[in-house]
């Protein structure tokens, strides 16, 4: 469809300003279209009955003229450039002196060039009589063309179309006003409006409007609006709708009868303090308010609309609206749950009417005017109730406006400022959390491969460990020792720490040998532990003590002893201090049991003086023994002999 352009407007006022003027209140369209006609006699050709003067005055230049020969029906056809117009009327100036060559026409407004005109017949001049030669027909018909049809033939010709000028009234399809700048309400159906006044042709739609029932002139919905909707036209989305009302004090017209949709029921109330509190059940963006007031309210004082996220403390919320009229649409930029109207207070009494409340905002995750639009996937948070786009930025992962972009490769996290760890194994990560996708170089922690190895441990995904190295330092990467000197007691030196001392031998640079007395070899490789436990009749740490349940020191143990060389002189010592102690705790227990059942001072003092002898000879743990038989006693006695 073709639009008006400055040069037509330009050409409309330069030429035609008179003409409008003079023809019709309404606008003139026929500079915004093309003439034809069945034929031309001499120069009178079509567009000439759309061009100046406006007048029944004859000249070949001035009005058309159509074939003299021809006794088939005569036309002159008119098409707008625009498409379809709304033609209220037409006013045709005929030539002077010829009505009975105008006798008998016919007006048709049609949508087709077809001939003979198929579409509305606006006009057609009665019998009997000549008629007018300056006519104004009305027609109020939507239409492409505008086809003038004769089928009576002149006495002495056939039928002859002469047209000095025409007027064409009305407005291009969907515009009204006197100079058609006005756009029909789209609440008109198929929004077609009289050039007129804008009412609505075919009536107004009533798609949203409560009861089906709109005012046809201008489409505002009379009775209010169907559900979660608001607005003249019912064409927003009403917040308040699923919200609760609350007025105070309660009275009979309770606050739900301000979200019904109904503008006919009406919350009312009165009191010393009014107020009117809608709860959005949650914290929601919010672009607009409606208030439709009834007629009872308290109209003189300050009126104020106060937003917050409590429902008591209102008052410390953000001030929408202070001033001395009742507030009815405000626009609003704001995110709150309470919506609190407080009216002046008059005296001692306040009234108030509400019949409507209407919140414009989107449920979560919707957008546009009647939010049925889903906020793109990956937004962080709402978005912009009109455009869709993602105000409170995008997930991890993601930029653009709507946050459609996923970041590109080797980017990643929030706006994809992050770039990857170059310790992935790939260039590339997980665009969301960073995590390296194949994995970390050696020597770092998955999934990030930002962080290094955890204490002690290296190579690929930290598997390995630096248990033999000092302190367990090594380097996160190769596991070389950081401390390149010596390994931890039990390791055999080298950079990596990593081989453990020969069976047999434990220690520092392994160079200790384990007990004689391990039941099995190797020792503990650190602290020369007899772990495999001991020969038969020894116990301990490193199986130096002879076991309680030993029923003698036997000849293996003094021939073991005997055969293991280095300190034999010490051991076989302390081998026979050690049988010596044995026997002597044997005897201990036993007249421990004989004294509780007789008296205790009997023998006290002679095992005392064992005791004492023992004491002489070996060393001071030995006085544990008077204290309890537990055998925790040999290790303190072995803890001595290692010492030694
Ligand atoms: C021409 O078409 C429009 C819709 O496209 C219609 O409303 C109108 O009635 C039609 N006019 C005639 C004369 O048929
Ligand atoms: C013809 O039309 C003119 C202008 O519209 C009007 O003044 C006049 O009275 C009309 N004459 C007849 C006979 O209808
Ligand atoms: C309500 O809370 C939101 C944050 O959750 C805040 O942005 C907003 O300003 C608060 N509204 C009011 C009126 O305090």
């Amino acid at each position: 469809m073709n639009t008006w352009s400055t040069a037509d407007m330009i050409l409309l006022l330069l030429s035609h300003t008179v003409v409008l003027l003079r023809v019709s209140a309404q606008h003139n369209l026929t500079p915004f279209g093309t003439a034809t006609q069945i034929s031309t006699y001499s120069r009178g050709i079509p567009q000439n009955a759309i061009k100046p003067p406006v007048s029944n005055a004859f000249s070949f230049d001035i009005c058309t003229h159509t074939g003299i020969v021809s006794r088939a029906p005569a036309w002159w056809m008119f098409q707008f450039s625009f498409g379809i117009a709304y033609i209220t009327d037409i006013t045709i100036y005929y030539r002077e002196q010829y009505a009975s060559r105008m006798d008998g026409f016919k007006l048709y407004v049609t949508n087709t060039s077809t001939i003979p005109p198929e579409g509305y017949l606006c006009y057609e001049d009665p019998d009997p009589g000549l008629p007018n030669i300056t006519q104004t027909i009305p027609c109020n018909q939507l239409g492409r063309y505008v086809i003038y049809y004769d089928t009576k033939e002149d006495s002495t010709y056939g039928p002859i179309i002469e047209l000095c000028y025409v007027a064409i009234n009305g407005c291009r399809k969907g515009f009204w006003g006197s100079n058609c700048e006005k756009m029909c309400s789209e609440y008109c159906i198929e929004r077609n409006c009289y050039p007129g006044n804008g009412s609505c042709i075919y009536g107004c739609n009533t798609d949203n409007c409560l009861n089906d029932s709109c005012n046809k002139f201008t489409g505002i919905c009379t009775d209010g609006c169907m559900e979660r909707r608001t607005g003249d036209f019912c064409d927003k989305y009403n917040l308040a709708y699923d919200s609760s009302v609350l007025i105070n004090p309660n009275s009979r017209y309770p606050g739900s009868l301000a979200n019904d949709g109904s503008k006919i029921s009406c919350s009312k109330t009165k009191g010393p303090t009014v107020t009117f509190q809608v709860d959005l059940k949650e914290e929601s963006i919010v672009t607009g308010v409606y208030i439709l007031f009834g007629e009872h309210n308290t109209k003189v004082g300050s009126h104020t609309l106060y937003a917050s996220n409590t429902s008591n403390s209102w008052k410390t919320g953000t001030i929408l609206f202070e001033d001395q009229f009742l507030p009815t649409r405000i626009n609003v930029s704001a995110v709150f749950r309470y919506l609190t109207y407080v009216p002046p207070s008059q005296g001692t009494s306040a009234e108030l009417e509400v019949c409507e409340i209407g919140i414009l905002g989107c449920p979560p995750s919707h957008y546009g005017t009647v939010c049925n639009k889903l906020c793109p996937g990956n937004c962080n948070g709402p978005c912009d109730l009109e455009t869709g786009n993602c105000i409170f930025g995008c997930l991890n992962g993601w930029i653009g406006n709507k946050c459609e972009q996923a970041c590109q490769d080797g980017k990643y996290g929030k706006n994809c400022l992050k770039t990857c760890s170059a310790n992935c194994v790939n260039p590339q990560c997980n665009k969301m959390t960073g995590e390296c996708i194949g994995g970390c170089n050696d020597g770092w922690q998955e999934p990030e491969c930002t962080q290094k190895c955890p204490f002690g441990q290296f190579g690929k995904n930290c598997s390995e460990f630096c248990h033999g190295c000092i302190s367990q330092m090594c380097d996160h990467v190769n596991g070389l020792c950081d401390n390149s000197t010596a390994c931890k007691p039990g390791y055999v030196y080298d950079e990596y720490c990593n081989t453990t001392c020969i069976d047999g031998l434990y220690g520092s640079h392994c160079r200790q040998i384990c007990s004689p007395f391990c039941l099995h070899v190797p020792c503990d490789r650190t602290t020369g532990e007899c772990i495999g436990g001991c020969m038969s009749g020894l116990q301990g740490f490193n199986c130096m003590q002879v076991s309680v349940n030993t029923s003698e020191c036997d000849d293996e143990v003094l021939t073991r002893t005997g055969i293991f060389s280095g300190g034999i002189l010490i051991r076989i010592f302390m081998t026979v201090v050690v049988c010596y102690v044995i026997r002597k705790k044997r005897q201990l227990q036993n007249k421990q049991s004989k004294e509780k059942a007789s008296t205790k001072t009997q023998s006290c003092s002679h095992d005392q003086q064992h005791y004492d002898d023992v004491r002489m000879e070996n060393v001071s743990t030995y006085q544990d023994l008077r204290k309890d038989t537990e055998s925790s006693e040999y290790d303190q006695i072995n803890t001595a002999y290692i010492n030694h």
